[in-house]
């Protein structure tokens, strides 16, 4: 006998288990399976994907305590609190990040019994299209599903002849629990990986040096942000080498060396205690079965859907990571809810070009919308304010006094075109902006709207002021 479902989510990251939960208000009989190898104590899958096991969640846990003992290092004093030199308890630290980690995905268990969405441990894999729908394997059982909703991930790219064994040469998974602070720690991939995870490092007394092929630094994120990012992080000593080429890299028990060519073609290279490997994520589509049944996808090995995440396969859709668009959690968890919405006859909607980006750095750097780059390769005619936030009280009694907010309109309409955030609180801070972009707002709307005092927020405010040269504090 096999199991019948009004909808299969196959993964139960943030695109898939909130499809699932979705789906389920919306009074659908839906299933979701997972296999990852992350065993809660019960011995099942945790749910919650790459983002609550390895990824968003713990690297954050990982990022507040090394930001809070640097804090502690090097900016109590300064504010007349002594208590010597702190210690990390590298283990209490990694407990506490685990701790995080099962709390959240138990939670999604419970999230799944409340909103009554079978689970369902086991990989899934497509057998065949039915009358009503798709017939598939979960693990060794046959389930039948009218409509299928793939959301199987990503998974980290590694290098040809690089072994990953996650203690020495790591990929985000065991750069997530290493447990001692190495003396140096090499890092390939100036990405967001490499800057939050060498900041962690960093932070915690390891020499951090990070190899990035690109000849520019962030070079997707707004040319000054990136700019005053690169001035600010070599300020606080990662040392970021742009435009290698990465060679031979031998890796034992002891450390890692990794020879390189550096951006003037000179032979150089490098020893550490330990390596992480973060070069950017792939589509995880492993044993879908999908090519089998002729799903279609792109030539990045995405599989390819349309603005409503719809496949070239009737009944079968694909969300976040495996699909194109950014590979973020809240990107994901957006097409999950389109999809169900969908299904159900309503008028889902997603929009790719309001998504937030955030690294989670000292400072934070955010961003929604377009890159100044990016409008004058389009020729739109834009304005810009840009708003230090040494002119802010707040970030001054908060003492992070580095960085600015950029916002950028159109120089007719002044619609809100991309907003551009190196800051404290910068995570926080993007989300009034990308409520603006989505409600095709103005600069002077959000000139017009009261902000509290004193607040980072008021920076914004400022930035929108100044888009029309008014800034009242600059
Ligand atoms: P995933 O989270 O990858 O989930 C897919 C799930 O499907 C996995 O659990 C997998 O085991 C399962 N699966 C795959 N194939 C099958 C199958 N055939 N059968 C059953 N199950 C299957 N994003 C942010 O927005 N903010 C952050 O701060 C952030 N930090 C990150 C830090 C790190 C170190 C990493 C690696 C990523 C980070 N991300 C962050 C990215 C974020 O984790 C992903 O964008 C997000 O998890 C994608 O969600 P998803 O549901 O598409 O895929
Ligand atoms: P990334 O795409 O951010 O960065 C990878 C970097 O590696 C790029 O700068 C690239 O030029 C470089 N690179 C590629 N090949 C190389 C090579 N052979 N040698 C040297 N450098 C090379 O990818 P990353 O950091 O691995 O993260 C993966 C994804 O996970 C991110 O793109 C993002 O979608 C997600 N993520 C999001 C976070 C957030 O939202 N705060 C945090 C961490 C990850």
């Amino acid at each position: 006998m096999s199991k019948e479902f009004d909808i299969l989510v196959i993964g139960g990251g943030p695109g898939g288990y909130v499809a699932a939960i979705r789906a389920a208000q919306l009074g659908f009989k839906v299933g979701c399976c997972e296999s990852n190898p992350y065993a809660d104590p019960k011995g099942e899958p945790r749910l919650g994907g790459t983002c609550l096991n390895v990824g968003c969640i713990p690297s954050k846990a990982l990022l507040h305590t090394s930001h809070l003992f640097e804090e502690a290092a090097h900016a109590f004093a300064g504010q007349g609190i002594e208590i010597g030199a702190p210690k990390i308890d590298v283990p209490k630290m990694l407990a506490r990040k685990n701790g995080i980690v099962d709390q959240l995905t138990g939670g999604i268990k419970a999230l799944f019994r409340k909103n009554k969405v079978a689970f369902l441990p086991g990989h899934g894999a497509f057998i065949a299209r039915t009358a009503s729908g798709w017939s598939l394997n979960v693990g060794n059982e046959k389930v039948e599903a009218g409509q299928v909703i793939v959301a199987t991930g990503s998974k980290a790219r590694h290098l040809p002849n690089v072994r990953i064994d996650n203690k020495i040469v790591c990929d985000n998974v065991g750069a997530l629990d290493i447990d001692t602070v190495p003396k140096k720690l090499a890092i390939i991939g100036a990405g967001v990986i490499g800057l939050e995870m060498g900041s962690v490092w960093r932070r915690l007394g390891a020499e951090v040096a990070i190899l990035e092929a690109a000849p520019g630094f962030l070079p997707t994120a707004d040319a000054d942000i990136a700019r005053e990012a690169f001035k600010i992080f070599t300020k606080q000593g990662l040392a970021i080498h742009t435009g290698v080429k990465i060679g031979e890299i031998k890796a034992g028990k002891k450390g890692a060396a990794i020879a390189y060519v550096d951006k003037d073609g000179k032979p150089a290279h490098l020893d550490a205690d330990q390596l992480i490997v973060s070069v950017g994520r792939i589509p995880n589509t492993e044993g879908l079965n999908a090519g089998a049944v002729g799903l279609k996808f792109t030539e990045r090995g995405q599989i390819d859907v349309d603005e409503h995440c719809k496949t070239n396969l009737p009944g079968v859709w694909a969300i976040g990571d495996v699909v194109r668009g950014p590979m973020l959690a809240h990107k994901a968890m957006e097409e999950a809810v389109m999809v169900a919405e969908i299904i159900a006859g309503q008028a889902g909607y997603a929009n790719l070009d309001a998504i937030p980006g955030v690294i989670y750095t000292t400072p934070e750097i955010a961003w929604v919308g377009k890159t100044e780059q990016q409008l004058k390769e389009a020729g739109v005619d834009y304005k810009a304010g840009k708003i230090p936030f040494l002119a802010n009280g707040r970030a001054l009694g908060i003492g992070a006094p580095e960085g600015f907010v950029k916002m950028l309109a159109d120089a007719r309409s002044d619609r809100i075109l991309g907003v551009h955030i190196i800051g404290a609180g910068a995570s926080d801070l993007i989300a009034e902006a990308a409520v603006a972009l989505e409600f095709a707002a103005a600069s002077e709307d959000l000139a017009r709207i009261c902000h509290a005092h004193p607040t980072l927020a008021e920076a914004v405010h400022e930035a929108a002021l100044a888009c029309d040269k008014r800034a009242l504090h600059f």
